[in-house]
């Protein structure tokens, strides 16, 4: 394994998601939830902040293809496996694990969107700002962080890293020349 920095240790991620846990328990306190997790980058993160939320939760998962293994976004997102059930009516959380262009997710809230939930609200770990090409918020944000390529945590390069416990910065020359 390449010697990788650490960017936020495992202590630091569980502190935070605690603290989104509890945010989303009083934002929505007396109804049930449904966690819409985005395969497979989000799966780490989901597993964590839903075991923070004290009500009644369900899972589901979405997969969309847009990177393939390189990190330059194609600028075209496509669904690769929808949710099982439909979230008409549903308090829906979309949950991903970084927002970076925006296209995954914009493309993902205007799709959950026509299937008419009761409400819709996005929690992404991270965020990288300074990458935006498509102007986006997100309702629940763990950190922002700075325009680097991170791994661990559910993240992945090349499908590489994700069960490190902590998010770490991918070295340049691993990047190699693809950004
Ligand atoms: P967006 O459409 O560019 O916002 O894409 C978000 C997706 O890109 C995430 O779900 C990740 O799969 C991937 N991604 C963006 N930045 C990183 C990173 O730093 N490390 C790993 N995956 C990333
Ligand atoms: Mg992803």
């Amino acid at each position: 394994m390449s010697d990788l920095k650490v960017l936020l240790t495992r202590e630091q991620i569980a502190e935070r998601v605690r603290a989104m846990g509890e945010e989303i328990t009083r934002d929505f306190a007396g109804r049930k939830v449904t966690f819409v997790g985005v395969l497979k980058g989000a799966a780490v993160f989901l597993s964590d902040l839903a075991r923070c939320v004290a009500l009644e939760g369900s899972f589901d998962f979405i997969a969309v293809s847009g990177y393939g293994n390189g990190v330059v976004h194609s600028g075209e997102v496509r669904l690769t496996k929808d949710v099982d059930e439909s979230v008409a009516g549903k308090n829906v959380i979309l949950v991903e694990d970084i927002l970076d262009t925006g296209l995954t997710l914009s493309y993902l809230t205007r799709l959950l969107s026509a299937h008419q939930p009761r409400s819709l609200k996005v929690a992404v770990l991270l965020d990288k700002p300074a990458r935006r090409i498509q102007p986006y918020r997100a309702d629940y944000v763990g950190f922002e962080i700075p325009d680097e390529f991170v791994v661990g945590y559910g993240l992945d390069h090349a499908q590489r890293y994700r069960n490190l416990p902590d998010i770490c910065i991918l070295p340049v020359d691993e990047l190699g020349a693809s950004r």
